[in-house]
């Protein structure tokens, strides 16, 4: 007995399977990246172009190399962990050239309270104020020193805002 004496119709849609999957493959080769699974399902060169990319945060290091000073008086205040570029934005251009490249003036009406404006989203201990109720309009570091923000200075006892 011939078991395939009727099975012309599956070998023909078996052929065809097999050239779909040539084609496929065919395919696969052209448009998958050559270094694709070369450390793991990624693609392996992706990891020599970001490493190619232009910084753009020097890094707490860098910044204290040459601001020690403003270093040890942010060090001793409630801003001791709150890193120089979260305020003042990336700065490798300027800790690479200094001398050419300044960072821009800070606005702290605008800065402060990005972080330290009243919401209900915040954790209730962090402190947060209303800029409006709080400083009537008054800049922040007429009061406050921005590098140790405590409310020692002299111009926060005068004022006594809330
Ligand atoms: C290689 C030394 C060097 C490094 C590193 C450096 N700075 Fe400076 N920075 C300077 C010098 C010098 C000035 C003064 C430039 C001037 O007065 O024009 C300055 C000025 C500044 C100013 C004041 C600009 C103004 O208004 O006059 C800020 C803000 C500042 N740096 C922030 C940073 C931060 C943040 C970092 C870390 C990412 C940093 N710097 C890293 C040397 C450096
Ligand atoms: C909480 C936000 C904040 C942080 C964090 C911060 N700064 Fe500042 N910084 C300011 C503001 C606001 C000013 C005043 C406006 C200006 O000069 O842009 C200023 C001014 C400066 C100045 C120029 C005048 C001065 O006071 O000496 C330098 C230099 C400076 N910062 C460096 C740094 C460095 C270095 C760090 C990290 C060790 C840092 N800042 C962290 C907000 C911040
Ligand atoms: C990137 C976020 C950030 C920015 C921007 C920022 N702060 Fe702060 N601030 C903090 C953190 C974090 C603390 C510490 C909170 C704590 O101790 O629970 C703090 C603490 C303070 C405190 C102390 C509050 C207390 O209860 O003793 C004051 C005042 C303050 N900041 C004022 C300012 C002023 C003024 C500016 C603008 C120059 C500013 N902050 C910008 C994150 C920020
Ligand atoms: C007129 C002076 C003055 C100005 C301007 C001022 N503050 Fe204050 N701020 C104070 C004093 C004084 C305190 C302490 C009040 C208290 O604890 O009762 C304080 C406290 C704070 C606190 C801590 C609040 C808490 O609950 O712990 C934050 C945050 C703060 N200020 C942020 C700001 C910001 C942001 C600005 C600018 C929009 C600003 N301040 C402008 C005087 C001032």
């Amino acid at each position: 007995m011939n078991l395939f004496k009727d099975a012309g119709h599956l070998l023909r849609f078996a052929a065809l399977f097999v050239i779909a999957f040539l084609v496929f493959w065919a395919i696969r080769g052209f448009v998958v990246p050559r270094s694709f699974g070369q450390y793991g399902h990624y693609r392996g060169a992706a990891i020599g172009e970001i490493g190619a990319r232009p910084l753009h945060f020097a890094g707490h290091d860098a910044c204290e190399t040459c601001h020690s000073d403003v270093v040890d008086v942010k060090k001793a205040g409630k801003h001791a962990h709150v890193n120089c570029e979260a305020c003042h934005g990336p700065q490798a251009k300027h800790a690479a050239d200094p001398g050419n490249v300044t960072p821009v003036k800070l606005e702290t009406a605008a800065l402060c309270v990005r972080c330290h404006a009243a919401s209900a989203a915040r954790p209730k201990t962090f402190p947060q104020v209303n800029a409006a109720d709080h400083s009537n309009g008054v800049a922040c570091e007429t009061c406050h020193q921005p590098h140790s923000p405590g409310m020692d200075t002299p111009a926060a006892n005068a004022g006594g805002a809330k």
